[in-house]
Protein backbone atom coordinates (compact mmCIF):
# COMPACT_ATOMS: atom_id res chain seq x y z
CA UNK A 1 0.00 0.00 0.00
CA UNK A 2 1.40 3.14 -0.85
CA UNK A 3 -1.11 5.61 -2.99
CA UNK A 4 -4.39 6.00 -1.08
CA UNK A 5 -7.53 7.31 -2.57
CA UNK A 6 -9.61 8.70 0.38
CA UNK A 7 -13.11 9.56 -1.27
CA UNK A 8 -14.86 11.55 0.99
CA UNK A 9 -11.91 12.82 2.81
CA UNK A 10 -13.00 16.93 2.89
CA UNK A 11 -15.81 15.74 5.15
CA UNK A 12 -15.84 15.06 8.70
CA UNK A 13 -14.18 11.61 9.69
CA UNK A 14 -12.10 12.04 6.32
CA UNK A 15 -10.70 14.70 6.73
CA UNK A 16 -9.44 13.08 10.36
CA UNK A 17 -8.69 10.21 8.63
CA UNK A 18 -6.07 11.49 6.50
CA UNK A 19 -4.45 13.92 9.16
CA UNK A 20 -4.35 10.86 11.14
CA UNK A 21 -2.78 8.48 8.12
CA UNK A 22 -0.10 11.78 7.00
CA UNK A 23 0.85 12.09 10.62
CA UNK A 24 0.99 8.49 11.48
CA UNK A 25 3.10 7.00 8.86
CA UNK A 26 5.43 8.62 6.64
CA UNK A 27 5.50 6.34 3.14
CA UNK A 28 2.06 6.92 1.82
CA UNK A 29 0.07 9.31 -0.68
CA UNK A 30 -3.03 10.21 -0.23
CA UNK A 31 -5.26 11.49 -2.61
CA UNK A 32 -8.27 13.03 -1.27
CA UNK A 33 -10.84 12.74 -3.71
CA UNK A 34 -14.12 14.75 -2.93
CA UNK A 35 -17.42 16.01 -4.42
CA UNK A 36 -17.44 18.59 -1.90
CA UNK A 37 -20.85 19.02 -1.38
CA UNK A 38 -22.47 21.53 1.25
CA UNK A 39 -20.32 18.89 3.94
CA UNK A 40 -17.30 18.95 2.37
CA UNK A 41 -14.47 21.55 3.91
CA UNK A 42 -11.23 22.27 2.50
CA UNK A 43 -10.89 24.12 5.79
CA UNK A 44 -10.74 20.63 7.19
CA UNK A 45 -7.39 19.75 5.40
CA UNK A 46 -5.92 23.03 6.27
CA UNK A 47 -2.76 21.66 8.11
CA UNK A 48 -1.98 19.52 5.20
CA UNK A 49 -2.56 21.72 2.51
CA UNK A 50 1.47 22.18 1.96
CA UNK A 51 2.23 18.41 2.80
CA UNK A 52 4.08 16.98 -0.70
CA UNK A 53 2.28 13.53 0.07
CA UNK A 54 -1.15 15.06 -0.32
CA UNK A 55 -3.56 15.92 -3.15
CA UNK A 56 -6.85 17.01 -3.75
CA UNK A 57 -9.20 16.35 -6.61
CA UNK A 58 -12.84 16.96 -6.70
CA UNK A 59 -14.68 14.98 -8.37
CA UNK A 60 -18.32 12.81 -7.52
CA UNK A 61 -17.53 9.27 -7.18
CA UNK A 62 -20.73 8.45 -9.39
CA UNK A 63 -18.41 9.86 -12.19
CA UNK A 64 -16.68 6.56 -13.56
CA UNK A 65 -14.05 8.42 -15.80
CA UNK A 66 -12.90 11.06 -13.17
CA UNK A 67 -12.29 8.15 -11.32
CA UNK A 68 -10.58 6.53 -13.64
CA UNK A 69 -8.57 9.00 -14.67
CA UNK A 70 -7.60 9.78 -10.79
CA UNK A 71 -6.62 5.80 -10.14
CA UNK A 72 -4.27 6.55 -13.29
CA UNK A 73 -3.13 9.48 -13.02
CA UNK A 74 -1.76 8.88 -9.21
CA UNK A 75 -1.20 4.95 -9.30
CA UNK A 76 -3.51 4.39 -6.47
CA UNK A 77 -3.24 0.82 -4.84
CA UNK A 78 -6.13 1.62 -2.59
CA UNK A 79 -9.41 3.15 -1.99
CA UNK A 80 -10.89 4.10 1.45
CA UNK A 81 -14.30 5.12 0.99
CA UNK A 82 -15.73 8.22 3.26
CA UNK A 83 -17.95 9.57 0.30
CA UNK A 84 -21.54 9.95 1.26
CA UNK A 85 -24.17 11.90 2.36
CA UNK A 86 -24.64 11.56 5.73
CA UNK A 87 -27.39 13.37 7.49
CA UNK A 88 -30.71 11.41 8.26
CA UNK A 89 -32.90 14.56 8.55
CA UNK A 90 -31.37 15.29 5.24
CA UNK A 91 -32.75 11.90 4.16
CA UNK A 92 -35.92 11.98 5.40
CA UNK A 93 -36.66 15.51 3.08
CA UNK A 94 -34.93 14.23 0.14
CA UNK A 95 -33.55 10.89 -0.35
CA UNK A 96 -32.08 11.04 -3.86
CA UNK A 97 -28.59 12.28 -3.57
CA UNK A 98 -28.40 9.14 -0.71
CA UNK A 99 -28.96 6.79 -3.09
CA UNK A 100 -26.99 8.13 -5.95
CA UNK A 101 -23.62 8.59 -3.52
CA UNK A 102 -24.48 5.79 -1.42
CA UNK A 103 -25.16 3.17 -4.23
CA UNK A 104 -24.39 3.58 -8.05
CA UNK A 105 -21.47 5.81 -6.35
CA UNK A 106 -20.19 2.94 -4.49
CA UNK A 107 -20.71 0.69 -7.60
CA UNK A 108 -18.60 2.85 -9.34
CA UNK A 109 -15.82 2.58 -7.38
CA UNK A 110 -16.20 -1.37 -6.89
CA UNK A 111 -16.08 -1.19 -10.57
CA UNK A 112 -12.92 0.54 -10.63
CA UNK A 113 -10.94 -0.93 -8.09
CA UNK A 114 -12.17 -4.58 -9.72
CA UNK A 115 -10.35 -3.12 -12.75
CA UNK A 116 -7.31 -2.59 -11.01
CA UNK A 117 -6.88 -4.95 -8.79
CA UNK A 118 -6.72 -2.18 -5.49
CA UNK A 119 -7.39 -2.94 -1.78
CA UNK A 120 -10.86 -1.78 -0.64
CA UNK A 121 -12.39 -0.35 2.30
CA UNK A 122 -15.44 0.55 2.86
CA UNK A 123 -17.08 3.17 5.71
CA UNK A 124 -19.93 2.32 7.02
CA UNK A 125 -22.45 2.72 10.00
CA UNK A 126 -23.99 0.91 13.23
CA UNK A 127 -27.06 2.47 11.68
CA UNK A 128 -27.45 -0.61 9.43
CA UNK A 129 -28.35 -2.90 11.95
CA UNK A 130 -31.81 -0.42 12.64
CA UNK A 131 -33.60 -0.24 15.91
CA UNK A 132 -31.49 -2.61 18.71
CA UNK A 133 -33.94 -3.55 21.75
CA UNK A 134 -32.93 -2.84 25.01
CA UNK A 135 -30.41 -6.06 26.39
CA UNK A 136 -28.87 -6.92 22.56
CA UNK A 137 -26.03 -5.17 21.00
CA UNK A 138 -25.19 -5.99 17.11
CA UNK A 139 -22.66 -8.58 15.95
CA UNK A 140 -21.31 -8.14 12.13
CA UNK A 141 -23.11 -10.76 11.21
CA UNK A 142 -26.61 -9.90 11.90
CA UNK A 143 -29.22 -9.42 9.47
CA UNK A 144 -28.82 -5.71 7.88
CA UNK A 145 -32.12 -3.85 8.60
CA UNK A 146 -32.57 -0.26 8.01
CA UNK A 147 -34.44 1.77 8.93
CA UNK A 148 -34.17 5.46 7.30
CA UNK A 149 -33.06 6.05 3.54
CA UNK A 150 -29.49 7.16 4.86
CA UNK A 151 -29.13 3.89 6.74
CA UNK A 152 -30.68 2.10 3.81
CA UNK A 153 -28.35 3.70 1.41
CA UNK A 154 -25.33 2.56 3.47
CA UNK A 155 -26.64 -1.14 4.16
CA UNK A 156 -26.99 -1.33 0.19
CA UNK A 157 -23.33 -0.17 -0.09
CA UNK A 158 -22.45 -2.92 2.34
CA UNK A 159 -23.81 -5.84 0.28
CA UNK A 160 -22.73 -4.53 -2.61
CA UNK A 161 -18.78 -4.73 -1.14
CA UNK A 162 -19.66 -8.37 0.30
CA UNK A 163 -20.90 -9.26 -3.73
CA UNK A 164 -17.91 -7.86 -4.96
CA UNK A 165 -15.82 -10.13 -2.32
CA UNK A 166 -17.83 -13.13 -3.09
CA UNK A 167 -18.24 -12.72 -6.80
CA UNK A 168 -14.89 -11.65 -7.93
CA UNK A 169 -12.51 -12.10 -5.22
CA UNK A 170 -12.14 -8.68 -4.61
CA UNK A 171 -9.77 -7.69 -1.62
CA UNK A 172 -12.18 -5.43 0.29
CA UNK A 173 -12.76 -4.97 4.61
CA UNK A 174 -16.15 -3.05 5.97
CA UNK A 175 -16.29 -0.90 9.08
CA UNK A 176 -19.62 -0.25 11.00
CA UNK A 177 -19.10 2.88 13.10
CA UNK A 178 -21.21 3.95 16.15
CA UNK A 179 -22.05 8.55 16.45
CA UNK A 180 -18.25 9.57 15.81
CA UNK A 181 -17.79 13.32 17.02
CA UNK A 182 -14.94 15.42 17.22
CA UNK A 183 -13.34 18.48 15.34
CA UNK A 184 -14.56 19.37 12.14
CA UNK A 185 -17.96 17.91 12.13
CA UNK A 186 -20.84 19.79 10.22
CA UNK A 187 -22.84 21.46 12.48
CA UNK A 188 -26.33 19.92 11.23
CA UNK A 189 -25.43 16.68 13.55
CA UNK A 190 -26.79 17.34 16.91
CA UNK A 191 -23.23 17.16 19.27
CA UNK A 192 -22.08 20.24 17.00
CA UNK A 193 -25.55 21.53 16.60
CA UNK A 194 -26.46 21.99 20.19
CA UNK A 195 -22.33 22.75 21.19
CA UNK A 196 -22.37 25.97 18.57
CA UNK A 197 -26.18 26.55 19.98
CA UNK A 198 -25.23 26.42 23.17
CA UNK A 199 -22.06 28.92 22.92
CA UNK A 200 -24.59 31.41 21.21
CA UNK A 201 -27.13 31.24 24.30
CA UNK A 202 -29.59 29.85 21.48
CA UNK A 203 -32.09 26.77 22.46
CA UNK A 204 -31.19 22.87 21.68
CA UNK A 205 -33.21 21.27 19.98
CA UNK A 206 -33.84 17.81 21.23
CA UNK A 207 -36.49 15.50 19.65
CA UNK A 208 -38.95 13.64 21.39
CA UNK A 209 -37.99 12.88 25.38
CA UNK A 210 -34.78 13.28 24.03
CA UNK A 211 -34.01 8.91 25.31
CA UNK A 212 -32.67 7.64 22.37
CA UNK A 213 -29.62 5.94 23.04
CA UNK A 214 -26.30 6.32 20.74
CA UNK A 215 -22.50 5.62 21.05
CA UNK A 216 -20.66 8.79 21.09
CA UNK A 217 -17.24 8.04 20.03
CA UNK A 218 -14.05 10.21 19.59
CA UNK A 219 -13.61 10.48 15.66
CA UNK A 220 -9.94 9.57 16.65
CA UNK A 221 -10.42 6.50 17.70
CA UNK A 222 -12.35 5.53 15.25
CA UNK A 223 -10.15 6.50 12.52
CA UNK A 224 -7.22 4.19 14.00
CA UNK A 225 -9.52 1.06 14.20
CA UNK A 226 -10.20 2.13 10.34
CA UNK A 227 -6.20 2.29 10.00
CA UNK A 228 -5.93 -0.91 11.61
CA UNK A 229 -8.44 -2.82 9.61
CA UNK A 230 -6.92 -1.73 6.47
CA UNK A 231 -3.52 -3.20 7.78
CA UNK A 232 -4.72 -5.92 9.68
CA UNK A 233 -8.86 -7.17 9.05
CA UNK A 234 -9.66 -10.18 7.54
CA UNK A 235 -10.64 -9.74 4.27
CA UNK A 236 -14.48 -9.97 3.36
CA UNK A 237 -15.28 -9.09 7.21
CA UNK A 238 -16.91 -6.38 9.07
CA UNK A 239 -16.06 -4.86 12.16
CA UNK A 240 -17.86 -2.80 14.34
CA UNK A 241 -16.44 -0.26 15.77
CA UNK A 242 -18.02 1.84 18.93
CA UNK A 243 -17.61 2.54 22.48
CA UNK A 244 -19.55 -0.57 23.58
CA UNK A 245 -21.14 2.07 26.20
CA UNK A 246 -24.77 3.64 25.28
CA UNK A 247 -25.21 7.22 26.67
CA UNK A 248 -29.03 8.68 26.33
CA UNK A 249 -28.90 12.24 24.43
CA UNK A 250 -30.52 13.87 27.54
CA UNK A 251 -26.83 12.72 29.44
CA UNK A 252 -24.88 14.21 26.13
CA UNK A 253 -26.64 17.27 26.46
CA UNK A 254 -26.41 17.56 29.91
CA UNK A 255 -22.57 17.01 29.29
CA UNK A 256 -22.52 20.08 26.89
CA UNK A 257 -24.15 22.14 28.84
CA UNK A 258 -22.01 22.34 31.97
CA UNK A 259 -18.84 22.32 29.88
CA UNK A 260 -19.59 24.85 28.41
CA UNK A 261 -21.56 26.66 31.41
CA UNK A 262 -24.66 27.26 30.09
CA UNK A 263 -28.14 26.41 31.77
CA UNK A 264 -30.33 23.89 31.82
CA UNK A 265 -33.44 25.67 30.39
CA UNK A 266 -32.04 26.52 26.97
CA UNK A 267 -32.82 22.78 26.26
CA UNK A 268 -36.42 22.57 23.99
CA UNK A 269 -38.14 19.02 23.77
CA UNK A 270 -39.13 19.80 19.95
CA UNK A 271 -41.45 17.07 17.40
CA UNK A 272 -39.69 14.08 16.93
CA UNK A 273 -37.96 12.91 14.37
CA UNK A 274 -40.48 9.96 11.90
CA UNK A 275 -39.03 6.68 12.35
CA UNK A 276 -36.85 8.05 14.80
CA UNK A 277 -34.09 4.92 15.89
CA UNK A 278 -34.62 4.78 19.60
CA UNK A 279 -31.51 2.70 19.98
CA UNK A 280 -28.41 1.24 18.64
CA UNK A 281 -25.67 -0.42 20.09
CA UNK A 282 -22.73 -2.17 18.79
CA UNK A 283 -21.07 -5.27 20.03
CA UNK A 284 -17.14 -4.39 19.70
CA UNK A 285 -15.26 -7.64 20.77
CA UNK A 286 -14.03 -8.22 16.80
CA UNK A 287 -12.38 -5.09 16.68
CA UNK A 288 -11.13 -5.24 20.44
CA UNK A 289 -9.64 -8.83 19.41
CA UNK A 290 -7.52 -7.27 16.20
CA UNK A 291 -6.27 -5.04 19.04
CA UNK A 292 -8.46 -1.91 19.09
CA UNK A 293 -9.37 -0.22 22.23
CA UNK A 294 -11.19 3.65 22.31
CA UNK A 295 -9.17 5.92 24.10
CA UNK A 296 -11.93 8.11 25.27
CA UNK A 297 -15.03 7.45 27.20
CA UNK A 298 -18.25 8.99 25.67
CA UNK A 299 -18.52 11.00 28.16
CA UNK A 300 -14.65 12.52 27.11
CA UNK A 301 -15.51 12.28 23.82
CA UNK A 302 -18.77 14.93 24.39
CA UNK A 303 -17.00 17.78 26.46
CA UNK A 304 -13.36 16.74 24.44
CA UNK A 305 -15.75 18.14 21.56
CA UNK A 306 -17.66 21.17 23.27
CA UNK A 307 -14.38 22.53 24.57
CA UNK A 308 -13.05 21.97 20.44
CA UNK A 309 -16.29 24.45 19.44
CA UNK A 310 -15.35 27.02 21.74
CA UNK A 311 -12.46 27.26 20.79
CA UNK A 312 -12.51 27.02 17.01
CA UNK A 313 -15.00 29.58 15.61
CA UNK A 314 -13.45 30.42 12.82
CA UNK A 315 -13.96 27.42 11.68
CA UNK A 316 -17.71 26.94 12.47
CA UNK A 317 -19.38 30.51 12.32
CA UNK A 318 -19.09 30.90 8.57
CA UNK A 319 -20.58 27.42 7.78
CA UNK A 320 -23.89 28.18 10.12
CA UNK A 321 -24.14 31.54 8.16
CA UNK A 322 -24.26 30.12 4.77
CA UNK A 323 -26.85 27.47 3.34
CA UNK A 324 -27.24 25.93 6.68
CA UNK A 325 -29.36 28.95 7.75
CA UNK A 326 -31.95 27.98 4.97
CA UNK A 327 -31.29 24.37 5.88
CA UNK A 328 -31.98 25.20 9.67
CA UNK A 329 -35.39 27.21 8.81
CA UNK A 330 -36.46 24.42 7.08
CA UNK A 331 -35.84 21.86 9.42
CA UNK A 332 -36.76 23.42 12.78
CA UNK A 333 -39.20 26.29 11.79
CA UNK A 334 -42.32 24.07 12.31
CA UNK A 335 -40.42 22.18 15.13
CA UNK A 336 -40.18 25.24 17.60
CA UNK A 337 -44.49 25.58 17.42
CA UNK A 338 -44.60 21.75 18.46
CA UNK A 339 -42.72 22.08 21.16
CA UNK A 340 -43.92 19.88 24.15
CA UNK A 341 -43.13 21.68 27.80
P1 LIG B 1 -19.67 14.22 6.05
O1 LIG B 1 -21.05 14.49 5.60
O2 LIG B 1 -19.01 15.16 7.01
O3 LIG B 1 -18.69 14.09 4.80
C1 LIG B 1 -19.04 13.42 3.63
C2 LIG B 1 -18.03 13.81 2.56
O4 LIG B 1 -18.35 13.08 1.35
C3 LIG B 1 -18.07 15.30 2.19
O5 LIG B 1 -16.76 15.81 2.12
C4 LIG B 1 -18.75 15.32 0.83
O6 LIG B 1 -18.34 16.42 0.02
C5 LIG B 1 -18.31 13.99 0.27
N1 LIG B 1 -19.22 13.47 -0.78
C6 LIG B 1 -20.57 13.35 -0.69
N2 LIG B 1 -21.06 12.84 -1.85
C7 LIG B 1 -19.99 12.63 -2.66
C8 LIG B 1 -19.84 12.12 -3.97
N3 LIG B 1 -20.91 11.73 -4.68
N4 LIG B 1 -18.60 12.03 -4.49
C9 LIG B 1 -17.51 12.43 -3.79
N5 LIG B 1 -17.60 12.94 -2.54
C10 LIG B 1 -18.82 13.03 -1.98
O7 LIG B 1 -19.73 12.75 6.63
P2 LIG B 1 -18.92 12.02 7.79
O8 LIG B 1 -19.66 12.19 9.05
O9 LIG B 1 -17.50 12.39 7.71
O10 LIG B 1 -19.10 10.50 7.34
C11 LIG B 1 -18.12 9.88 6.54
C12 LIG B 1 -18.52 8.42 6.34
O11 LIG B 1 -18.62 7.78 7.60
C13 LIG B 1 -19.86 8.24 5.66
O12 LIG B 1 -19.76 7.14 4.77
C14 LIG B 1 -20.80 7.91 6.79
O13 LIG B 1 -21.88 7.13 6.36
C15 LIG B 1 -19.89 7.15 7.72
N6 LIG B 1 -20.23 7.21 9.15
C16 LIG B 1 -20.45 8.40 9.75
C17 LIG B 1 -20.73 8.41 11.12
C18 LIG B 1 -20.92 9.71 11.87
O14 LIG B 1 -21.25 9.67 13.05
N7 LIG B 1 -20.71 10.87 11.27
C19 LIG B 1 -20.79 7.22 11.85
C20 LIG B 1 -20.56 6.02 11.17
C21 LIG B 1 -20.28 6.02 9.82
P1 LIG C 1 -27.55 12.81 14.61
O1 LIG C 1 -26.37 13.58 15.07
O2 LIG C 1 -28.38 13.38 13.50
O3 LIG C 1 -27.03 11.35 14.25
P2 LIG C 1 -27.87 9.98 13.91
O4 LIG C 1 -29.27 10.33 13.67
O5 LIG C 1 -27.18 9.52 12.66
O6 LIG C 1 -27.67 9.11 15.10
O7 LIG C 1 -28.51 12.56 15.84
C1 LIG C 1 -28.04 11.91 17.01
C2 LIG C 1 -29.18 11.81 17.99
O8 LIG C 1 -29.61 13.11 18.35
C3 LIG C 1 -30.41 11.11 17.40
O9 LIG C 1 -31.04 10.36 18.43
C4 LIG C 1 -31.30 12.27 17.00
C5 LIG C 1 -30.99 13.32 18.05
N1 LIG C 1 -31.14 14.73 17.59
C6 LIG C 1 -31.88 15.64 18.34
O10 LIG C 1 -32.44 15.30 19.40
N2 LIG C 1 -32.00 16.91 17.88
C7 LIG C 1 -31.40 17.34 16.75
O11 LIG C 1 -31.55 18.53 16.38
C8 LIG C 1 -30.62 16.41 15.98
C9 LIG C 1 -29.94 16.82 14.72
C10 LIG C 1 -30.52 15.09 16.45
Amino acid sequence: MKNIIVTGGAGFIGANFVLHMLQKYDNYNIIVYDKLTYAGNLDNLLEVADDPRYSFVQGDICDAEMVEATIQKYNADTIVNFAAETHVDRSIMNPDAFIQTGVYGTYVLLEAAKKHGLRYHQISTDEVYGHIPEGQSSVETDKLDPRSPYAASKASGDLLVNAYFITYDLPVTITRGSNNIGPFQYPEKVVPLFATNAIDEEPLPLYGDGRQMREYQYVLDHCEAIDLVLHKGKLGEAYNIGTGEEMENVQMVEILLETLNRPKDLIKHVKDREGHDRRYSLNIDKIKALGWQPRHTSAEAVAKTAVWYRENEWWWRKIKSGEFKEYYERQYGHRWQTEKE
